[in-house]
Formats: C-alpha cells, sequence, structure tokens
C-alpha cells in the first residue's frame, strides 16, 4: 500500500487499521482481492494489480458506482473503494448471491458511517441488474 500511495502516487486505496481487518485497502492481485496492507511490493512482483482507479477508468465498475450513489451508500467515502472492490468480486464470483449472502461478503470491510444497509442495497442492485442483462429474470436479493 506504501508503495501504490507514495511511490505511484495512487491515493484511492486507503490505509485504515494497517492490520488487516478494515478492508479500506483492498486491491486485487492477479484477479483476487487482497489486503493492500498486508501485501508487500515484492509479492506482487511479476502479477497484476488492480486499484480502484484502473477500475474506475476501464468503466468495470461504472454500475457499482452508480448504485452506491443512488442509494446513498457512502458518507465519508474512507471506506468506498474497499467496499467497490470487494463488491467487484462478489458480483463476478457469485452472481446467484442473496442478501445474507452479500451482507457475509462485505463482513471483511468496515464502515463507519452508513450501517452497511445502503451498501448491501446497492450491490443487490446490481446483482439484480446484472442478472436482468444477462437474460435471467430471477431476483437476488
Ligand atoms: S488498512 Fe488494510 S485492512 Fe485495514
Ligand atoms: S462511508 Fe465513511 S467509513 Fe464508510
Amino acid at each position: 500500500m506504501d508503495f501504490l500511495r507514495e511511490t505511484l502516487g495512487l491515493k484511492g486505496s486507503h490505509l485504515g487499521c494497517e492490520h488487516g481487518v478494515c478492508g479500506a485497502c483492498t486491491v486485487e492481485l492477479n484477479g483476487h482481492t487482497v489486503r493492500g496492507c498486508l501485501t508487500l511490493a515484492v509479492q506482487a512482483d511479476g502479477g497484476t494489480v488492480d486499484t480502484i482507479e484502473g477500475l474506475s477508468r476501464a468503466g468495470v465498475i461504472r454500475d457499482l458506482q452508480d448504485a452506491f450513489v443512488q442509494r446513498n451508500a457512502l458518507q465519508c467515502g474512507f471506506c468506498t473503494s474497499g467496499m467497490l472492490m470487494a463488491a467487484k468480486e462478489l458480483v463476478e464470483q457469485r452472481p446467484d448471491a442473496n442478501r445474507a449472502e452479500v451482507r457475509e461478503w462485505i463482513s471483511g470491510n468496515y464502515c463507519r458511517c452508513t450501517g452497511y444497509h445502503a451498501i448491501v442495497d446497492a450491490i443487490c442492485d446490481v446483482l439484480q441488474q446484472r442478472k436482468a442483462a444477462a437474460g435471467h429474470t430471477e431476483a437476488s436479493a
């Protein structure tokens, strides 16, 4: 996380607890979310690191970002990049997740502002939207 934030200037991922608890530092390493604060830069040598900046620019989480705004799923925003990284992994890996499973999935990401309900609402919205776009009609939440 120090390398991303201080050397590369990518400040979108945040440092909260700095010991693997809060999830504010979540990034993807080789397609899987990791705690940035517990991952040494040398561990990513030769691998692919995706941050909130790259995913935002690529547009791959546009629907999640829109849903977070529409549902008021952020207040101070400190947790938001980590939440979005976790949510991205969820909607890709568990497209049929129900509300309880969404809550469990994001339980490793702390939010001190929202009370979580709006975040879960936003993620459930995107699960339903993506299912509808994929031609499914079943509700996921
Ligand atoms: S800063 Fe990494 S988990 Fe909290
Ligand atoms: S919006 Fe403030 S910590 Fe989540």
